[in-house]
């Protein structure tokens, strides 16, 4: 029995921090044993608000690339490539437009969060099908299954839609793709706020053992235990919501001695950074040496390019025969004279 297929993608905003790991990354990393697996840099979506910045996506691209091998993302295993370089997802893309309906589009709730968020003033054909560019990512490997964070299920459920109303008009040729929701817990950061780059609160893949140690250190706690013999709130600390991912099997002992006021705040940190980068040393060991060989990030999205090329150019050839698009003499793109 064939494995299913998974397909993932994650803009290229920029180093990848812990959230990004626990939200994203560490179910991608078993996931890739399970499943035929494809994880894209998407900077076509990227551009939908950076269109001004190419530049800077273009760095990001290699950054987040980094950070999926580094992260454990194993390239023998499973294709890890950027979008751009596999133009079949812009055809599909193009090909799916024309039987989205915009109202569809204008009810997502990301298109108008993004705009406030923004103040885009008046958003841009691109930002609205954002959600179909979406749709081709998933559909051109025709996708069992997508691994995403609760905040994509709207635009999950759009590429259903799209899935079905295209199997209606043409005939079936896609699976729809089913959400690989996991849950996944909630790491805030080092201010006890969300963690965001943008907030400057994040502890991030790449960042050495010293400058997590130092990071940790600052983190807040919780407000009402000022002194080492202070009765702590471990509920209400952020230092205490990262023992509970990293330090599996002491959370009740540290939340017990914390509220006995038999655990300090500084004792406590350094329990913490000693088991975060415990838990990322293999990580930094797999940075050390990409950096070490720099030309080897760009042979694996390279070849990440070429397996996903495969699989998405025999899609476009079965698409475009279904759709009837093309002179005959192109239906197979005018490279493959078997169909
Ligand atoms: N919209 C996703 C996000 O913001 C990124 C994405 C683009 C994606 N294409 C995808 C995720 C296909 C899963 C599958 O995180």
């Amino acid at each position: 029995m064939s494995k299913g297929r998974i397909l993932s993608g994650m803009k290229p905003t920029g180093v990848l921090h812990l959230g990004n790991y626990e939200g994203a990354l560490r179910n991608w990393v078993r996931l890739q044993d399970e499943y035929e697996a494809y994880f894209c840099v998407v900077d076509w979506h990227a551009l939908t608000t950076l269109f001004e910045d190419t530049q800077q996506v273009r760095e990001n691209i290699r950054q987040v690339a980094i950070d999926f091998v580094a992260a454990g993302l194993d390239p023998e295993k499973c294709a890890i490539f950027v979008q751009s370089d596999v133009k079949e997802h812009a055809e599909l893309h193009l090909l799916l437009s024309m039987i989205t309906p915009v109202p569809w589009l204008e009810r997502v709730p990301t298109y108008k969060e993004t705009q406030e968020q923004l103040r885009i003033e008046s958003a841009s054909y691109g930002l609205l099908g954002y959600p179909v560019l979406q749709a081709a990512d998933i559909l051109v490997y025709k996708a069992n299954a997508v691994p995403v964070g609760r905040d994509q299920l709207p635009h999950l459920e759009l590429t259903r839609e799209i899935c079905r109303r295209f199997n209606h008009i043409y005939g079936d040729i896609f699976p729809e793709p089913e959400a690989a929701l996991t849950e996944c817990p909630v790491l805030p950061g080092l201010d006890g706020r969300k963690m965001s780059k943008s907030y400057d609160n994040a502890i991030y893949l790449s960042d050495s053992s010293e400058t997590i140690t130092k990071k940790v250190r600052g983190m807040f706690t919780d407000p009402l235990k000022l002194y080492k013999n202070d009765p702590g709130h471990p509920e209400t600390c952020p230092v205490f919501a990262f023992h509970q991912v990293y330090s599996k099997g002491e959370t009740k002992q540290i939340a017990s001695d914390c509220r006995a006021g038999m655990l300090g705040c500084v004792a406590c940190k350094g329990r913490l950074a000693e088991t975060l980068n415990a838990a990322l040393a293999p990580v930094q060991e797999r940075r050390r040496q990409l950096e070490a060989d720099p030309s080897r990030i760009d042979r694996i999205l390279a070849d990440g390019a070429e397996r996903a090329r495969a699989v998405a150019s025999s899609t476009m050839v079965e698409v475009r025969r279904v759709m009837g698009i093309g002179s005959t003499s192109m239906e197979c793109g005018g490279l493959t004279p078997l169909c």
